[in-house]
This record gives structure tokens, C-alpha cells and sequence, in this order.
């Protein structure tokens, strides 16, 4: 009488079968998952953006609703030299603008760093900076989130009297007495983190310039 044919669970076409399924269903999973949660993330990205517009521009408050916050800023649009159409932001009362937030990105040492920059109705004078996006090195170039940094630039002015842009992050410190001319325009350099300050010099020169925003804060001074 001839052998009964079994069930080999260690057969080449049972493994081959079970490791392909296996990997069918957490391929599904993984990829609903991915699915499903890509609203929320970009959802969560946007609220992140609205709190650092917030934030730049020193409007943001303890466990506010940020979106209803958000609703008392107004966006406006400006035309650059490229003809490209940028999206900023203006705080307002009783109709006279407080303040302009612009936005502003470029390379830094490792990556692109993204933010805004508050600039007071003069068109001139910095209310503040904040980054929202950058993979500097945290102890190094990430410095550029610190507070007390970001504090140094609050005063300062963007152009010079022939409204080129002037300001500059320093290696070292910028000494701030009457023997610098250049006070008004220099920013503390950031230790172990020059080559990122460079880039940031760069990125709000840039974009203070006449590829940027300089045209149209020129209409405010
Ligand atoms: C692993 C590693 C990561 C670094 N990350 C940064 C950085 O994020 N930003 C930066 O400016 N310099 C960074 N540096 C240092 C630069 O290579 C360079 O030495 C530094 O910018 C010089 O700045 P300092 O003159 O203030 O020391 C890094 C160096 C190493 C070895």
C-alpha cells in the first residue's frame, strides 16, 4: 500500500508561501497605516508651522488654541524678482500693520533650514527669528533654536543707510559699544556652529535683498 501523503509545514513551497504572505499583510498594513496617518501628520505639520509664525512673532500664549490664534494674523502675498508669488504674514490693530513676518529658508552646513523672520512696520528694524525646519547638529548647529540667541536679534537693523542688506551673524561676539560702526547690524556667532551661522547671514541677506522681500519693505521705510 502506497505511503499517505502528509503535510510538510518545512517544505521549500510551504516556507516560500508563508514568508510571502507574512510579508503581504505587513506590507498592507504598513502602507494603510502610512495612508491613514498622513492626514494627521500634515495636519500636525501645519499647526507646527502656525505656532513658530506665532512664536516669531511673540504672539503666542500658554495653551491657546493655536488655530484660532492663528485667524487674528492676516496672509498676504508679495512678488518677487523671479515673478514667483511668496506668502506672508501681517499682524494687525485696528487696521495699521505691527508687524510683517516673512518667510525665509536656505543651506545651512547639513541641510536646509526653514523659518520666519518679524520685521517691525519700518520695514527695518528685526522683532524677531525662529526656524521651523532644519538638520543642523543638535549641540552645534541647532543652537540656532536657542532662545537666547534667537533674543540677540530682536533691535537689530536689516539694511544700512544705502538699504543693502547689512545684517550678519559674527564669528565670536559682536561687540555692541560705540567702537563698532556695526553694532546695529551683527549677531553673536554660535560656537562649533560658525559655518551654520554663515548660512544664516546668507539665507536673511538673500532674502532681505532684491531677490527677496528688499523691494517691497523698501515701500515701508
Ligand atoms: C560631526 C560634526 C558635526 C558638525 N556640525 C556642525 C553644524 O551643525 N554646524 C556648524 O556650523 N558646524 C558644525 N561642525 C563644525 C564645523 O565642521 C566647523 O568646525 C565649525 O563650523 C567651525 O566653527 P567654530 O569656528 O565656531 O568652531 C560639525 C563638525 C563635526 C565634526
Amino acid at each position: 500500500m502506497p505511503d499517505k501523503k502528509t503535510f510538510d509545514r518545512d517544505s521549500i513551497s510551504n516556507t516560500l508561501f508563508v514568508s510571502v504572505g507574512l510579508s503581504l499583510v505587513c506590507s498592507i498594513l504598513v502602507a494603510s497605516a502610512a495612508v491613514v496617518l498622513k492626514p494627521v501628520q500634515l495636519k500636525n505639520a501645519e499647526e507646527y508651522r502656525q505656532r513658530i509664525i506665532l512664536e516669531v512673532a511673540g504672539l503666542m500664549q500658554a495653551d491657546a488654541d493655536i488655530a484660532e490664534l492663528f485667524a487674528t494674523i492676516q496672509s498676504d502675498n508679495v512678488e518677487i524678482a523671479s515673478g514667483e508669488s511668496v506668502e506672508i504674514y501681517l499682524e494687525k490693530s485696528d487696521g495699521a500693520v505691527k508687524q510683517i513676518i516673512l518667510p525665509i529658508s536656505g543651506p545651512g552646513l547639513w541641510s536646509t533650514m526653514r523659518g520666519y523672520l518679524a520685521v517691525a512696520p519700518d520695514g527695518n528694524t528685526v522683532k524677531g527669528i525662529r526656524f521651523y525646519e532644519h538638520g543642523e547638529t543638535p549641540g552645534l548647529g541647532d543652537q540656532i533654536d536657542k532662545e537666547d540667541w534667537r533674543a540677540l536679534w530682536v533691535g537689530k537693523r536689516i539694511f544700512d543707510d544705502s538699504n543693502s542688506p547689512r545684517i550678519e551673524v559674527v564669528r565670536g561676539l559682536a561687540l555692541q559699544d560705540d567702537s563698532n560702526p556695526n553694532a546695529i547690524h551683527q549677531i553673536d556667532g554660535l560656537s562649533g556652529a560658525t559655518l551654520t551661522g554663515n548660512g544664516v547671514t546668507k539665507l536673511v541677506q538673500h532674502w532681505m535683498g532684491p531677490e527677496g522681500f528688499g523691494p517691497y519693505l523698501e515701500t515701508r521705510q
